[in-house]
């Protein structure tokens, strides 16, 4: 029986391995972690990760094939192949500090699987990494013990948040780098059966580990791209009376574009774009080419734009101040059908509007009020450090702020409703209903053009939606 370990029960380790699990039922599958609160949750009826179908997914495999533990060495000794999945956060203190990948978790594993395998594995990159972070780790390996081999893939995960057991059940393609020697082809051919099991041939892409480790970056660079793209237009369409949703559209039936990904919004978020766009930034700085790098910065820079125009258009249309007045936050997640706020646009807007005062009434279906009040409380780039993983971090309270668990509650007497996340529920609120329970004149600011404009202009609302007219 081939025998699997997962280090790092995240975003990433947890779904991934499920669907591995439940995909090759011979396979046994371990997924562990430092963090025992994580590794408890996914042992438990409430798992640590909201994602749809991964219930389901997790608890046909649960204790037959699939295990998640806190006895790392123990899993990674037993294990033939060892995928490595813990965080690559942008490093916050030093050299490359607000850019550069830190990857010190990423080093302390594969020092730990040097030091307690006793046969040859492969070592599996599942983690965005830097390019080039395959030759680090391969020295990190090989120095360490001597007659054990390690063979390192690059295998990088595609998987989008909200959509999770979707996209691993049926990907666009899954990516496999190796070495180009027998051993390296080897290894790849052996990963490749794993995902062979559902994934059909033509779709399982071999390259060089470099190749590897370099698509991961420029695929999420090229998708945030596109949103900081349309975005931009957003702007120019408000400027001009263009509507961005028929703009969008009319690019996108080019099917040289493609209609995907074209959906302008408060800007983009979640943990991996900024972070791998910023990481791309450096390693094109590093080596030595200025232009590339700012090249792919402008599509940050973008994506700060259009947060602070956000906020100073709720500003500027509530006659140029919300001091004391109460607004509506409905969504906190980065985007529907999670709970992560990793990097979410509400943050910076919220903190955008508590900056000019405004008192906040928050609402999101997935996202507690611990979280929420621990997002506003942290620091740029902290959040994906592991101290602030753990349940114990200290939140801050804040008078501005309270959370609330009903979208109707955060409305009751706001000046103004701000939509953060596109949840469904927020298309279908009776708004004849938040009209009359709201100040007036009543402000709605829709970041997720989710409303129709139209029909709430007819109740009464005064209505902002990106790139739309006003
Ligand atoms: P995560 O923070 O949810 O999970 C990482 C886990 O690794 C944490 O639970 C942490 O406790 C654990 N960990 C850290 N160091 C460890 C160690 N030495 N030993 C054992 N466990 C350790 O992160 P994630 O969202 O799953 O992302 C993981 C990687 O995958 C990142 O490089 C990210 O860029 C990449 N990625 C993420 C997504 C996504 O949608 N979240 C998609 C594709 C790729
Ligand atoms: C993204 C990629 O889509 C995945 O392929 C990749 O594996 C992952 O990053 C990663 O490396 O972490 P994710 O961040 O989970 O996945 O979610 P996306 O659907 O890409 O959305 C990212 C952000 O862009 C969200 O805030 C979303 O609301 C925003 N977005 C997306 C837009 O504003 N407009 C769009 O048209 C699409």
């Amino acid at each position: 029986m081939v025998k699997i370990c997962c280090i790092g029960a995240g975003y990433v380790g947890g779904p991934t391995m499920a669907v591995i699990a439940l995909k090759c039922p011979e396979i046994e599958v371990a997924v562990v972690d430092i963090a025992a609160p994580r590794i408890n949750a996914w042992n438990s009826d409430h798992l640590p990760i909201y994602e749809p179908g991964l219930e389901d997914v997790v608890k046909t495999c649960r204790g037959k094939n699939l295990f998640f533990s806190t006895d790392v060495e123990k899993h990674v000794a037993e294990a033939d192949i060892v995928f490595v999945s813990v965080n690559t956060p942008t490093k916050t203190q030093g050299l490359g500090a607000g850019k550069a990948a830190d990857l010190t978790y990423w080093e302390s594993a594969a020092r730990m699987i040097a030091d307690v395998s006793k046969s040859d594995k492969i070592v599996v990159e599942k983690s965005t990494v830097p390019v080039k972070t395959a030759e680090a780790i391969e020295r990190i390996l090989t120095h360490n013990r001597k007659g054990i081999n390690f063979t390192i893939l690059s295998n990088p995960e595609f998987l989008a948040e909200g959509t999770a057991i979707k996209d691993l059940f049926n990907p666009d393609r899954v990516l496999i780098g190796g070495r180009e020697t027998p051993e390296g082809q080897k290894a790849i051919h052996a990963l490749r059966d794993v995902y062979a099991h559902w994934v059909p041939l033509d779709r399982i892409l071999c390259t060089n580990l470099w190749s590897a480790e370099l698509s991961k970056l420029a695929a999420n660079a090229f998708l945030a791209q596109r949103i900081s793209s349309v975005n931009a237009m957003s702007a120019l369409c408000e400027a001009t009376g263009a509507d961005v949703s028929q703009v969008s559209h009319s690019i996108g039936t080019d099917s040289r574009i493609g209609p995907k990904f074209l959906n302008a919004s408060v800007g983009f978020g979640g943990s991996c774009f900024q972070k791998d766009i910023l990481n791309l930034v450096y390693i094109c700085e590093c080596n030595g080419l200025p232009e590339v790098a700012n090249y792919w910065k402008q599509v940050i820079k973008v994506n700060d734009y259009q947060k602070s125009r956000f906020v100073n258009r709720v500003v500027s249309s509530m006659f140029n101040t919300v001091s004391g007045k109460k607004i509506a936050v409905l969504g906190f997640a980065f985007k529907k059908d999670t709970g992560d706020t990793r990097e979410t646009p509400a943050i910076d807007v919220c903190k955008g509007l508590l900056g000019d005062k405004a008192k906040l009434s928050i609402y999101d279906p997935q996202v507690s009020e611990e979280q929420i009040l621990k997002d506003l409380a942290m620091k740029k780039f902290d959040w994906d450090h592991p101290a602030h993983l753990q349940p114990t971090s200290p939140t801050t309270s804040n008078k501005q702020v309270s959370v609330v668990w009903d979208a109707y509650e955060a409305i009751k007497d706001a000046h103004g409703v701000c939509i953060m996340t596109e949840w469904d529920e927020f298309k279908n609120l009776d708004y004849k209903k938040v009209f009359d329970n709201m100040q007036k004149p009543a402000f709605i600011f829709d970041g997720r053009n989710v409303v129709d404009v139209k029909k709430l202009r007819e109740i009464g609302f005064i209505v902002y939606s990106i790139g739309k007219p006003l």
